[in-house]
């Protein structure tokens, strides 16, 4: 089975994008999003697609989009289960964006999360709620600009019965 994992840049108020763009800029943050996904499968939607220049390098780049939309150099899906059959068992990282994270954080065991110190208003794609159910394991970068940790799934407490 493959391993599912998702990669994010989060505003203190939960913002990841504003009109259908990234809302900062932060070399050292896409530096660090393109050393860990290199070699890798990497899954978006077709808004984040949209927001590219073109497909990210080094990596193979899967698309998920409900009509029957191609792009160059590029794989298309239009649900998560194609996806599932093709990955094999293969490091699959979900990079976004709003809703795609939002349906399908479910399948992540681990996700990285770059906390960047900075609150977004009228941002209009959002992470969703993770804190319950995942824990910061290791603190991958701290600076002024953001911090990256490295969360995996918090283990279910096994209740007397
Ligand atoms: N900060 C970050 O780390 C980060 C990372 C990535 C993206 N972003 C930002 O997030 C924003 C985009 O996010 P978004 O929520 O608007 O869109 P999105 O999740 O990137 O893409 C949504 C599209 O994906 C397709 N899709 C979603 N679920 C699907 C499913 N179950 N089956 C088949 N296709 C599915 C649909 O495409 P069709 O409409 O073609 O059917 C849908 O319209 C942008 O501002 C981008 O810059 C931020």
């Amino acid at each position: 089975m493959a391993q599912y994992k998702a990669i994010a840049a989060v505003s203190t108020n939960g913002v990841i994008g504003k009109k259908g763009a990234l809302p900062w800029r932060i070399p050292g943050e896409l530096k660090w999003f393109k050393k860990i996904t290199m070699g890798h499968i990497i899954v978006m939607g077709r808004k984040t697609w949209d927001s590219l220049p073109g497909p990210l390098p080094g990596r193979e780049n899967w698309i998920l989009s409900r009509t029957d939309f191609s792009a160059k150099s590029c794989r298309t899906f239009t649900s998560f289960d194609q996806i599932e059959n093709e990955a094999g068992s293969r490091t699959v990282f979900i990079i976004g964006g709003g809703e795609v994270y939002s349906r399908f954080l479910k399948k992540c065991k681990e996700i990285f999360i770059t906390e960047v110190q900075q609150s977004i208003k009228d941002g209009d794609a959002f992470f969703p709620p993770f804190r319950n159910e995942f824990e910061c394991i290791e603190k991958l970068e701290e600076n002024e600009q953001f911090t990256i940790g490295r969360w995996t799934r918090k283990m279910k407490e096994v209740k007397n019965q």
